[in-house]
């Protein structure tokens, strides 16, 4: 019998929201994390462009380039078995045409060996969606915050708080899964409006941010080990402090090696 686990599929992931079980989703940028990721049994690693700003200090997702995607798709990729790989389609790598969407798409996924593609925005990149897909590259969506939006949505902020932009998220929601969408991400929406999607759609939804009735839930991996102390939002649970124990790791140790305790006879070689 292989030992090689059942891989999740997009189709799996549908299964999954009829049967009223949640989606575990996180990110990774690498093999190291990706591995540990996938070994605890996450259903869906993200390999989110907020590995710009969480490992390259930008101050936005716009800096992303599709080279640096399909670079960190393809490490991650070499750590992952079982969960389901989705890459961020970076700013500017799917709004120009549908056409040039199905060329960049079909890089990430010829280069990475990932099984689908996420990317932000309503109705206005339907066009892209129903071209990928129909050429046969899963699609995963995301509305609410859209982090490639920042400067026009004014900040990290909560999004469809007045009727007239829930009215507007709930059409694109609709929009997006008419054009053949597997999933949705819904980030920074009010609680009520996210469970409302939800509840409406086909597709499962993944939040951040948004609640406890979507139909899974997704963090950056490195915010909630407490890894990125930059960004503390409301939504965010730390479930470790992982930045402590590697400033304490690192000051035990240069204070062994400048005192001269580390390499003790235990970590030398005799002859
Ligand atoms: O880039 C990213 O990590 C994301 C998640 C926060 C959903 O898009």
């Amino acid at each position: 019998m292989s030992d090689k686990p059942r891989p999740v599929t997009t189709r799996r992931l549908a299964v999954m929201k009829s049967a009223g079980e949640r989606i575990v989703a996180l990110t990774a940028y690498d093999a190291l994390f990706g591995s540990l990721v996938d070994g605890a049994g996450v259903d869906v690693v993200l390999v989110g462009d907020s590995l710009v700003t969480v490992l390259c200090g930008e101050e936005s997702t716009l800096a992303a380039t599709l080279d640096q995607m399909i670079y960190h798709g393809r490490i991650v990729r070499a750590g992952v078995r079982r969960a389901l790989l989705v890459i961020d389609m970076p700013f500017m790598s799917y709004q120009i045409s549908p056409e040039d969407t199905k060329r960049n798409a079909g890089r990430v996924m010829q280069e990475t060996g990932a099984q689908a593609v996420k990317l932000e925005g309503g109705r206005v990149v339907v066009p892209s969606v129903r071209a990928l897909v129909e050429i046969g590259i899963p699609v995963m969506a995301h509305l609410g915050f859209t982090p490639q939006s920042v400067h026009a949505l004014g900040g990290a902020r909560v999004q469809g708080r007045d009727p007239g932009q829930a009215d507007r998220l709930i059409a694109d929601a609709h929009a997006l899964e008419e054009a053949g969408a597997f999933a949705l991400v819904l980030e920074l929406l009010p609680t009520p409006l996210a469970a409302k999607i939800t509840e409406s759609l086909s597709m499962p939804t993944i939040g951040i941010g948004s609640g406890p009735h979507c139909d899974g839930q997704v963090l950056v991996l490195h915010d909630m080990l407490g890894l990125n102390e930059r960004f503390q939002p409301r939504f965010l649970k730390r479930y470790a402090l992982l930045a402590n124990d590697v400033r304490e790791a690192v000051e035990t140790y240069a204070t062994d090696v400048r005192e001269g305790r580390y390499p003790d006879a235990a970590h030398s070689f005799a002859e």
